[in-house]
């Protein structure tokens, strides 16, 4: 069963780009790509109502609690919103998420209904080193990988900066990545890549057999960019 691609939009702490509750938003799913937005608290809403499949980016793992300035799995799912975001590098870094953490929040989307996209990804000395495989192996297994997931790979050294590994470097991770997944669903889990994805440089990465498309951040908050990287997911898969 081929899988369908995602490009998915991380619009991290930026309000909704211009034009994306527009009925020819290019943040709707389009010529068989499956697209995907992740918007702030606030614009959760908003997206919803405008039909556009939305995910949060961050969920408290307990349903209700003493957790100040936290929205929880439940409260995210209750909203009507279908997916969510876990693990990023971003929340790994400011909120001091660990594994553990990135886990926890998995196994609550899941308990709640929601889909989760959980990101890996190693850092730039972890590559430097060759331990990249190490690490993202270690992020990896412990995930709950029998269930329905998404998986981002995005190395850290890659977001925000301009550089990216070159597509085989990311295929090659993508298909190590892939191995690690109990065979019932290996064939069956998108694995996207994220970090510095540009209108340039996506069809190469979508084009590696192991790559379902992209988690793209600063390039998904200019619409007629990211409309150019949905296309080129189109024009990977013909
Ligand atoms: P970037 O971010 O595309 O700006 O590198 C990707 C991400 O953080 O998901």
């Amino acid at each position: 069963m081929p899988r369908t691609p995602l490009i998915a939009a991380n619009w991290k702490m930026n309000p909704a780009p211009e034009g994306a509750f527009a009925a020819d938003s290019p943040y709707r799913p389009q010529s068989g790509i499956e697209t995907m937005v992740f918007p702030t608290f606030f614009d959760l809403q908003p997206c919803l109502e405008a039909g556009l499949p939305t995910g949060a980016q961050y969920g408290h793992p307990d349903s209700v609690g003493a957790h100040t300035g936290d929205v929880s799995m439940t409260m995210i799912k209750k909203a009507g919103c279908p997916f969510v975001l876990c693990g990023h590098s971003e929340r790994r870094r400011d909120h001091h998420e660990e594994d553990s953490d990135v886990v926890a929040q998995a196994e609550a989307a899941l308990r709640n209904g929601l889909h989760p996209v959980i990101c890996v990804g190693e850092t730039e000395s972890e590559r430097r080193t060759k331990r990249h495989k190490q690490v993202v192996e270690r992020q990896v297994r412990v995930l709950p990988l029998r269930e329905v997931v998404t998986i981002a790979y995005e190395p850290v050294w890659a977001i925000g900066t301009g550089v990216t590994p070159t597509p085989e470097q990311a295929e090659d991770m993508h298909a190590f990545i892939r191995s690690l997944i109990p065979e019932a669903r290996r064939e069956s889990t998108r694995i996207l890549y994220g970090g510095s994805l540009t209108a340039e440089n996506a069809l190469e990465f979508f084009q590696q057999p192991d790559i379902d498309g992209g988690l793209v951040g600063g390039a998904s908050l200019k619409p007629a960019v990211f409309r150019e990287i949905v296309l080129a997911a189109v024009q990977a898969r013909s």
